[in-house]
């Protein structure tokens, strides 16, 4: 793995009974950023978290709070997880209201991540380049942590990680979902900056080794 890339693992994975303390446990062992996945069990099959757990967590690290919204409209809600501390917000590509999310984000002076599903073309995402802060590639069908790396997103990878640098602009490439220490080495060759990383990380009790292994 490059030295630079970034490990942001997803407590989608961790335990729900004790997420305050699964933060500061994945911060000891060397976590860069924190991914919060955001489900509504429309826009995706599965419900999780919302505003106010964010809000709850936050006292308990001072690590990037990279929050993925999987919900749909995303909107409405965007200025709730803004003031509850998330410093990026990333939402889908696939909703309607694509530019009235980057501005809100914009607007909360938040970093402004867009996401794309596997089925979505990488090209899609093209007019929005000098808008937006981060990149979020989905390496899995979004709703559940677990499901297995789709090889065929690689292409995707390798294709915005050369448009990022033709815009010359600093976009940062996140990938999410399947990552193992295998799939980090095709991630990172793709291009990836951040990896995303649930099972991968709270699978255990050893943080730190699962995260030296994808390292
Ligand atoms: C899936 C989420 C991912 C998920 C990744 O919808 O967006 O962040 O937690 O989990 P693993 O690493 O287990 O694939
Ligand atoms: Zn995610």
């Amino acid at each position: 793995m490059k030295k630079q890339t970034k490990i942001a693992p997803s407590i989608l994975s961790a335990d729900f009974s004790r997420l305050g303390e699964e933060i500061k446990a994945v911060e000891k062992a060397g976590a860069d950023w924190i991914h919060l996945d955001v489900m509504d069990g429309h826009f995706v099959p599965n419900i999780t978290i919302g505003p106010d757990v964010i809000k709850s967590l936050r006292p308990y690290t001072k690590l990037f709070f990279d929050a993925h919204l999987m919900i749909q409209p995303a909107s409405p809600y965007i200025e709730a997880f803004a003031k509850a501390g998330a410093d990026s917000i990333t939402t889908h590509i696939e909703l309607d209201e694509v530019n009235k999310n980057i501005e809100l984000v914009k607007k909360y002076g938040k970093k402004v991540g867009l996401s794309l599903n596997p089925d979505t073309p990488y090209e899609h995402l093209l007019p929005y380049l000098d808008d937006i802060d981060l990149i979020l590639v989905m390496t899995v069908h979004p709703g559940f942590g677990g499901q297995k790396f789709i090889e065929s997103q690689l292409d995707k990878i390798q294709a915005l990680r050369q448009k990022i640098d033709k815009t010359g602009r600093d976009i940062l490439l996140e990938v999410d979902g399947g990552i193992t220490s295998e799939t980090a080495q095709l991630a990172v060759a793709a291009g990836a900056d951040i990896l995303v990383a649930g099972t991968a990380v709270f699978k255990g009790k050893d943080y730190k080794k699962n995260m030296n292994d994808l390292r």
